[in-house]
């Protein structure tokens, strides 16, 4: 019989605090708390099975993008613009989570500035920005002005730009002002004011023609010293053509903004669409602007179709979900590479893949597995990362997911969920809506002095059910009558008292958690922290 405490990879914050009144919990509880004690030292694990970790994280991009064949190519049609040194195309990328969006745009956006190489006459800067933290556009105009500032490759914007403070503050000024320096910055993002005045100052330092003149004085920006009689524009096309420096003039500037996750900014997404009309609202001029939008909520594109009109060139680019196959030519990819070659089982992938395909075909998904795997081999010791290190992820992560949507039920939600749990800690599920009425009207009366009518109490178990927390079986009651029974399914018994525990209905220091409960509960818990047989499934 397994103790409580046994389960290392339970999330820390269970132990967090006694709970006062649970006799029997309080053992184990403070047991675990001091678990730890006397393990200072760290020593190198002998046989990891990981070669590479960093092929794992989200941000790396793979060698080859898989599967993404056509998504890809809509994408180079979108850059080819940028080659062609032709008007830029807007974008907009939908697609749900995991589908490949983001590692696709960085993929063709390294490939795209690995050709430009070739091409001097364009010069494209891309502008990358993550919202899933931002809730507005002004949020995300900040964000991105404030890259910029911080950015010592960027210390020429301080000259350009004038602002008050080193960086914008993240509120207080005046939309119209936040605007009106983030395109500033953007105006700014030109070969003049990066390559080539780096090449230009290159040029001149190694030149004995005049050590005090700098790009600034040949561009007109600054007076030249004085005593200096020189022509600054003939000045320039003597280093241009010695030092094979491109004049700006011949240069065209594309700046891209990349809005990842965009659809988190919500209705306030003027940024969209300000963006792509910065030149013709004479907002820049200086750089040929355009915006690529991604979005995982497929639904927001018809918020966008509303807004939009033909002028802006929207480019639509949808990503479907990965099929099972897709996802493993994925895996069997990255654990090539992350893992020893004879450190894992080539089963890891088709297993891996097939949980990944449920969960909507997301990759994400699939190689979060493969890490999580292989760091549960990695702490048993284990030689091999196999199908078994999978399946534990996979259920870890499956219940991570479920405290989560637990977590996010309303109180009287999760007072009805106390309820299936009394009547299952009694063995008396599966229970009917009118047998456990009366427990949850007891309930929600002593903790939140509101009880719902039962016909909300039948809204609720039918949602919990739909949402996998609740078991809900079909009962027959006799001719012609029939109704529905329910019982724990997804949520278990710990999950259900943390939630409980945690929940601050009224106020702090207050919970949800029902005497009536840890009482059943506590005199089902012997006082070693054992628990008996009908709690034995932690
Ligand atoms: N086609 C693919 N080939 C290789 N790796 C992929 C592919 N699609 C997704 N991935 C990987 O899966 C994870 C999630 O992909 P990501 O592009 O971030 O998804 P999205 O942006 O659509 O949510 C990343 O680690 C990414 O490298
Ligand atoms: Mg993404």
């Amino acid at each position: 019989m397994k103790k409580w405490g046994d389960r290392g990879d339970l999330k820390n914050l269970w132990y967090e605090t006694p709970v006062g009144g649970m006799k029997g919990m309080k053992g184990w509880i403070l047991s675990t708390l001091d678990r730890n004690v006397g393990r200072m030292t760290f020593t190198r694990t002998e046989n990891s099975p990981f070669e590479d970790t960093q092929v794992l994280a989200e941000d790396y991009v793979p060698e080859e993008v898989l599967g993404r064949d056509h998504e890809l190519d809509e994408i180079s049609e979108v850059f080819q613009q940028i080659v062609d040194n032709e008007q830029p195309v807007n974008a907009f990328i939908y697609g749900i989570s995991g589908t490949g969006k983001t590692v696709s745009i960085r993929f063709k956006r390294r490939e795209l500035e690995n050709a430009l190489e070739r091409y001097d006459d364009v010069h494209a800067t891309f502008v990358y920005q993550n919202c899933e933290s931002l809730s507005s556009s002004y949020q995300a105009a900040i964000a991105i002005a404030n890259r910029f500032l911080e950015d010592p490759d960027y210390s020429f914007l301080r000259e350009e730009i004038s602002i008050e403070r080193d960086v914008l503050p993240s509120s207080g000024l005046p939309k119209e002002r936040v605007y009106d320096i983030l395109f500033e910055i953007l105006d700014a993002l030109t070969y003049e004011n990066t390559a080539y005045r780096q090449e230009m100052e290159g040029a001149l330092a190694e030149s004995d023609y005049d050590a005090d003149l700098t790009a600034a004085h040949l561009l007109g920006d600054e007076p030249l010293p004085e005593g200096v009689d020189v022509d600054p524009d003939s000045v320039r096309e003597h280093f241009e053509s010695a030092h094979d420096i491109l004049p700006p003039e011949e240069v065209t500037d594309y700046v891209t903004v990349i809005l990842d996750e965009v659809d988190r900014i919500g209705t306030r997404d003027e940024l969209l669409y300000e963006i792509p009309r910065s030149r013709t609202n004479n907002r820049v001029e200086d750089v040929l602007p355009s915006i690529i939008g991604i979005s995982n909520d497929i639904g927001y594109k018809e918020s966008i179709q509303s807004k939009t009109d033909s002028s802006l060139r929207l480019k639509e680019i949808t990503f479907k979900k990965y099929d099972v196959d897709q996802l493993r030519e994925i895996l069997y990819q990255r654990a090539e590479l992350a893992f020893k070659p004879e450190a894992y089982s080539e089963d890891i992938v088709p297993l891996a893949s097939a949980y990944a395909r449920k969960q909507g075909g997301d990759a994400r998904y699939a190689i979060d597995l493969l890490q999580k795997a292989g760091m549960k081999a990695k702490k048993n010791e284990d030689d091999v990362v196999g199908e078994q290190h999978v399946r534990q992820a996979h259920e870890e992560k499956e219940r991570d997911r479920v405290y989560e949507v637990t977590n996010d039920l309303s109180s009287q939600e999760q007072l009805v969920l106390a309820a299936v749990m009394f009547h299952d800690l009694r063995e008396e599920t599966p229970i009917s809506r009118s047998d456990l009425y009366p427990t949850y009207k007891r309930f929600s009366g002593a903790l939140l002095d509101n009880s719902n009518v039962p016909r909300r109490v039948a809204d609720y178990l039918k949602e919990m059910s739909q949402l996998g927390l609740l078991e809900r079986h079909d009962a027959y009651k006799g001719p012609g009558e029939s109704g529905f029974e329910y019982d724990l399914d997804k949520a278990d018994y710990q999950m259900v008292i943390q939630t409980l525990r945690d929940s601050d209905p009224t106020g702090p220091g207050e919970n949800l958690l029902p005497e009536e409960l840890i009482d059943t509960f506590s005199t089902l818990t012997d006082d070693d922290g054992d628990t008996q047989t009908s709690v034995d499934s932690f």
